[in-house]
């Protein structure tokens, strides 16, 4: 851990235990960036005021008490009793070699967590037969990352892919599957384009309602053979599962997500404990029939009338619904997978629905207040109208299309900015690039915080945009390759990044090679740089303990900032060879972290732009 201002806390706890007694160690300093100096401590006013001092004085109480020795060149109180801390530049210096010696190898890139937990993560999540939208763009996306970063940081993840696969639906859909020809064309719609085999279906259903032994008549029989567990049907419906699965896997793979069908856990893996699992709570006086459902009234939770809201676990009909398949996937991944945190990377209109189903569960001691629960709220994407993203037919946004807009703009600006790459190169490029800033726009925004998709918004070298962050970085491997020193710096690529669940074999010898060059942290601009660059590993961390990736994007664009500052002010290759020798250094320790970051987010970082 070379965080400065991570180090500077003992010490002012131990300044704070000697000027105001031993039962005050473990305040906590207040440590904030501050406008004079590196950081400001405000732990002094409150201290203040339990003791009875003016706070300039209980500020004076502390610095008087407080070693700074070899950590800082000056400390100085300011306005109501703020300690500005300046650090010492020569520690700056240790620490970022120390932090670059660490960042050269893929097995310390990261200070592990103090305390790793084992984490369920639910996303993507998708239905089956039906399209993929922008929505699960999103969970598919922020979820990828989350669990990358707290791979990264030690956690043991479990990733659950919560398909929709089961429910009255799959009567119509088998029927229909049945009717037209599992090998037709119109069946090839299932992988192909989901939602226009789900319409094709309802269509069907909707027009043979009134009719006795017509297809919707059939459709629901089916659903009963498929729930008593008829062997052929249930034969049909694991054939039907397995098509979408080619289309979310497709997907994925356009994304680069890292989810294989090992992680799915869908709704029709629950089926089997549903019964079991209702009459527990009737039996232990946790649910109760209302209007002929059984339902649970989970505390604090009540209606527009003030009523309180019923969580529906048995329909009138005796069918179980969503909640209760949510309930037995609580209880699962807690006593079965032994997660002590459970992350719902979902849609924001699912809250409460998540929420009653946590607080049942906590009910039922099936969640003990070990183990946290979150929703991780995904926020809507919407259209430029502000509207929920549409296509001009009002039909939902063909989520495959829409990465391959983004990969041909991204095409089209690098054909005409780079035509003396192969069209391999550019290919290659392109991709990169234009799915890269279709997952930065998803990351980069607060998750809650929903936001318009915007292509030239999006693919901008401008702004907190995945291309600018991507250029930073192509721009920095090409220095080091003008240099010569690419290979002695390489920063392993995409395979040996931070986030790879598998490692390059080959990654650790790439990364070690060559003897560290030390950095000399001399101009304003470097000294930015250095301590931005000491900023990683707590960003990781708060990114983990908040769930918030959007921190980790703002950490890059301010990295590539700070890059670009530098290198505007301080010459690299044209440098005198030691100011040069160091500086390649830097700029080496910047490109591992942009793309080891990136590599975080699911990004590749572009060999060429
Ligand atoms: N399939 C659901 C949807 O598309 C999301 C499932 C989320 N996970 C869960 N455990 N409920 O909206």
């Amino acid at each position: 851990m070379n965080n400065p201002a991570e180090l500077v806390v003992p010490r002012v706890q131990a300044a704070i235990a000697t000027a105001f007694g031993e039962e005050f160690r473990h305040t906590d300093p207040v440590v904030r960036p501050s406008q004079f100096a590196d950081i400001q401590i405000n732990a002094a006013m409150a201290l203040a005021k339990k003791a009875g001092l003016p706070p300039r004085d209980a500020a004076a109480k502390i610095v008087d008490a407080l070693d700074l020795d070899g950590i800082c060149a000056g400390v100085e109180i300011s306005g109501p009793g703020f300690i500005n801390l300046s650090f010492d530049g020569t520690w700056i210096e240790e620490l970022l070699n120390a932090e670059a010696a660490q960042a050269a190898s893929p097995a310390t890139a990261v200070t592990p967590a103090a305390t790793p937990r084992r984490v369920v993560v639910d996303y993507s999540s998708p239905n089956v037969a039906k399209e993929m939208h922008v929505g699960h763009l999103r969970t598919t996306v922020v979820g990828d990352s989350v669990v990358k970063v707290l791979e990264a940081l030690g956690d043991t993840v479990i990733r659950q892919n919560h398909i929709g696969d089961w429910g009255t639906p799959f009567g119509m859909l088998i029927e229909h599957w049945l009717e037209i020809g599992e090998d037709s064309p119109e069946a090839a719609l299932l992988v192909e384009d989901p939602s226009a085999f789900y319409q094709a279906a309802r269509a069907k259903f909707d027009a043979s309602a009134a009719d006795a032994d017509g297809f919707a008549t059939r459709a629901r029989l089916r659903v009963v053979a498929l729930q008593g567990g008829d062997a052929e049907t249930f034969a049909v419906w694991q054939r039907l599962v397995a098509q979408s699965r080619r289309y979310f896997n497709a997907i994925y793979s356009m994304l680069g997500i890292s989810l294989t069908d090992d992680h799915i856990a869908g709704e029709s893996s629950y089926d089997a404990h549903l019964a079991q699992l209702c009459q527990e709570l009737e039996e232990r006086g946790l649910a109760r029939i209302s209007d002929g459902a059984l339902c649970t009234f989970p505390e604090g939770f009540t209606g527009r009338d003030g009523q309180p809201l019923p969580l529906i676990i048995r329909k009138s009909d005796g069918g179980y619904g969503y909640g209760t398949t949510d309930l037995a996937t609580i209880r699962y991944r807690v006593r079965d997978l032994e997660a002590d945190r459970v992350l719902y990377v979902v849609g924001a209109p699912q809250n409460v629905h998540l929420r009653m189903v946590m607080a049942t569960a906590r009910d039922a001691g099936w969640l003990p207040d070990t183990v946290e629960a979150v929703h991780v709220q995904i926020g809507n994407v919407l259209g430029e109208d502000g509207k929920i993203l549409k296509s001009r037919s009002g039909a939902p946004v063909k989520l495959m299309a829409l990465l391959e807009e983004a990969v041909d703009r991204a095409r089209a600006v690098i054909d005409a900015s780079r035509p003396e790459l192969s069209d391999q190169e550019r290919a290659v490029t392109a991709r990169q690039v234009g799915i890269g800033a279709v997952k930065y726009a998803d990351l980069s925004t607060g998750h809650d915080t929903e936001y318009v998709f915007d292509f030239d918004r999006m693919l901008a070298l401008t702004g907190n945009t995945g291309p600018y962050v991507q250029y930073a970085a192509a721009r920095i491997r090409s220095i080091l390759r003008k240099a010569g020193v690419l290979e002695q710096f390489a920063d392993g690529g995409d395979a040996g990044g931070l986030g790879g669940v598998t490692p390059a074999p080959d990654a650790a010898e790439t990364a070690d090679s060559g003897p560290a060059t030390a950095i000399a942290v001399v101009e304003p601009a470097e000294r930015a740089l250095a301590l931005h660059l000491l900023e990683f590993d707590a960003t990781l961390n708060k990114v983990r303990d908040a769930i918030e990736p959007h921190r980790l994007c703002g950490y890059l664009f301010e990295l590539a900032q700070l890059f670009t500052s530098f290198y505007d002010q301080c010459p690299v290759l044209k440098a005198e060879e030691s100011v040069r020798d160091s500086r390649l250094a830097l700029c080496a320790l910047v490109l591992r972290r942009l793309s080891g970051g990136l590599d975080l987010l699911g990004i590749e970082t572009p060999e060429n732009m």
